[in-house]
């Protein structure tokens, strides 16, 4: 590991915006069984002392969009939550030498997510770029399973964002959508092309990614949905509802970036 990621490890244990569970204690009873967190449905009280509403940006990387969104909105509390520590440290720092009161980060596997929030604690969660996993559709962030685990702790009527390059992700969660008859509030796929909506957010933050991704020419897309429903989430059936194979071939291999 080089010298720059050991320090911004070590210094990352003195901010107190940053949150760094150790997995090894919510796996103690097995992955299918996490424990619970001590954080759990104790954010209000125990890290920004007030009530006010929790917004969640998952795989929030620098953490951009979690520190912007908390500049506009101090009425209401951002978390940011990455597994990778030299990200987070970017965001951490920030939010540390600004003395931001409503922002925090969590260093976690998003498939932890459970452990972390009680039933209600959440009212909004921004998906900002990830990783559209075209092969496995589960590890996708929008897909039923994960849908499962959001709707554990958002509020009624709590909202999904997702801002991405990828038209995989983008088609593969309006078939969710479709399917399990979600709301959806807001989509685009040309969000700089196309009519503006009007959230200034939407269009005056550009994270680390998305500037990579504008930079090579590729539009971005934009959905935003309710996920309220009765039941289990269902798959959407595949091709007739979503055809995987069509899709990943019209998005090509995925382009990588070397960068920590
Ligand atoms: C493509 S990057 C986007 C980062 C940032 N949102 C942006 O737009 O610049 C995806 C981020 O999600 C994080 N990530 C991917 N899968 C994750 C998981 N299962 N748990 C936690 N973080 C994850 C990665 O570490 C990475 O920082």
């Amino acid at each position: 590991m080089g010298h720059g990621k050991l320090r911004k490890f070590a210094e990352n244990e003195t901010f107190r915006c940053l949150i760094q569970p150790d997995s090894r204690d919510l796996l103690e009873d097995g992955y299918f069984n996490l424990k619970d967190h001590p954080v759990k449905g104790r954010w209000g009280e125990e890290i920004f002392g007030n009530d006010n509403p929790i917004v969640l940006e998952l795989g929030c990387g620098k953490g951009e969009y979690t520190i912007d969104l908390a500049l506009r909105d101090p009425s209401r509390n951002y978390i940011g939550v990455d597994i990778k520590g030299a990200r987070l440290w970017k965001g951490a720092k920030e939010a540390t030498q600004r003395a931001l009161p409503n922002v925090a980060f969590l260093r976690t596997r998003i498939e932890f997510i459970t452990a972390f929030f009680a039933p209600g604690e959440v009212s909004e969660i921004w998906l900002t770029f990830s990783d559209p996993q075209m092969k496995s559709e589960n590890s996708r962030l929008t897909s039923p399973l994960f849908l499962e685990r959001y709707r554990s702790f958002l509020k009624e009527g709590g909202i999904i964002n997702l801002k991405t390059d990828s038209m995989f992700l983008h088609q593969y969660t309006l078939a969710v959508a479709g399917r399990n008859g979600l709301e959806v509030l807001a989509c685009t796929q040309d969000l700089y092309g196309g009519q503006r909506l009007p959230m200034p957010e939407l269009y005056e933050v550009q994270t680390f990614y998305e500037k990579m991704f504008l930079e090579q020419g590729y539009k971005i897309t934009y959905l935003r949905f309710k996920i309220d429903r009765e039941g289990p989430y269902e798959y959407p059936a595949d091709p007739e509802e979503f055809d995987s194979k069509a899709w990943r071939q019209a998005e090509g291999p995925r382009r990588t970036f070397g960068h920590q």
